[in-house]
């Protein structure tokens, strides 16, 4: 295969393949682990006409009997009801407990997958197949899986780590602009949080033809952090720099602004407060900005700090409630920072303001 490859050692170990080619050459690649098995494919409806076809070809050919069910596609369709189909879905094939479960798709087809495998029959194997480059970049790796609920985004879910996940770039080659940019956007956040090197490749325009060396410094980098601490006690916490700025925008704009350009414009927001306060130089909160800007992403949030504060406090405004805050100190380098949850107005305000 030329590719690159990384592992995580967590939830049984598994590895992270990234190549061109690698939706037709799936049913080979999980053959050892799965021929004579089962599988529930769930993908959704703009995907299965892309991938589905030669994902499942691929499986039959290699002895994996194969189902697919498509929801139809959008965050939207993040709930329960989905849900509860994937699980029936899976129970009418039927599936075993020796049997497995594909997620072929972005963000949204990954956590509900995901869920869906850690409860079904108390835990299936599932494996991740990412189409969207934030899914390759991010959120197919450290087995967090979710599904929204009427009182908030991912209020309910799972840790439950895949058994291999699959990265074909070739599937970067039908995303929108935007989605595209989504993916970038948390490469930069990546970047910025561990790895000076993921971060001069888009710096230095490189990003743009070497997006397999993009994902592999990004989910590498994902899989020292989640080794570590996979459920959020410690380090993990950094993976959310831009996060608590981002989810207030997503949520204001009802969803309407992708994940990815709230994450850019919460990063932007990080970097203009911590410069403020002293914590990063300018020159440095510039060229996080100017990275931004150079990859289309958005740098301002277009909500008054009230209301992102309001957006972001929900069961946080109680007196003595905390918020642990992510501070960008240099590339490669950031901290974790508890402050009182009231204090988070001032800093929406100093990131909203010029350097
Ligand atoms: N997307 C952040 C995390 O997986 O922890």
């Amino acid at each position: 295969m030329n590719g690159l490859q990384a592992h995580v050692k967590i939830g049984g170990g598994y590895d992270i393949l990234i190549a061109s080619g690698l939706i037709s050459k799936a049913g080979q690649l999980l053959k050892n682990m799965y021929a004579g098995r089962t599988c529930a494919v769930i993908t959704d409806t703009n995907v299965e006409k892309l991938y589905l076809s030669s994902l499942l070809s691929s499986l039959e050919s290699a002895g994996i009997r194969a189902h697919a069910y498509a929801f139809q596609a959008g965050e939207s369709s993040k709930n329960m009801d989905t849900l509860s189909d994937i699980l029936e879905f899976m129970a009418k094939i039927p599936l075993t407990r020796t049997d497995f479960a594909i997620a072929l798709g972005g963000g949204v087809t990954g956590d509900m997958t995901g869920f869906a495998s850690g409860c079904y029959m108390r835990g299936i194997d599932f494996v991740q197949i990412p189409t969207t480059y934030l899914a390759a970049v991010d959120s197919s790796v450290g087995g967090k899986t979710a599904v929204n609920l009427k009182s908030g985004k991912n209020l309910a879910g799972l840790f439950y780590q895949p058994k291999m996940v699959l990265i074909d770039t070739d599937t970067l080659r039908t995303l929108s602009k935007e989605d595209y940019a989504s993916g970038i956007a948390e490469a930069v956040k990546m970047g910025v949080i561990t790895d000076k090197k993921l971060f001069s490749l888009f710096e230095s325009g490189e990003a743009f033809h070497n997006e397999k060396e993009v994902i592999f410094l990004s989910v590498f980098a994902k899989a020292e952090i989640v080794d570590q601490d996979e459920r959020e006690g410690s380090v993990r916490k950094l993976l959310n720099l831009g996060h608590t700025y981002g989810h207030a925008i997503e949520k204001l704009s009802d969803y309407t602004i992708p994940h990815g350009h709230a994450v850019a414009i919460g990063l932007a927001m990080a970097v203009r407060t911590a410069c403020r306060m002293g914590d990063m130089e300018k020159e440095t909160a510039e060229k996080i900005i100017n990275v931004l800007k150079k990859y289309g992403l958005p740098t301002e949030s277009p909500f008054a700090a009230e209301a992102m504060a309001d957006a972001s406090m929900n069961d946080k405004k109680r007196a003595g409630a905390s918020l642990s805050i992510i501070v960008p100190k240099e590339i490669g380098k950031c901290e974790i920072r508890k402050i009182p949850a009231e204090e988070f107005i001032a800093y929406i305000r100093m990131g909203s303001e010029e350097i």
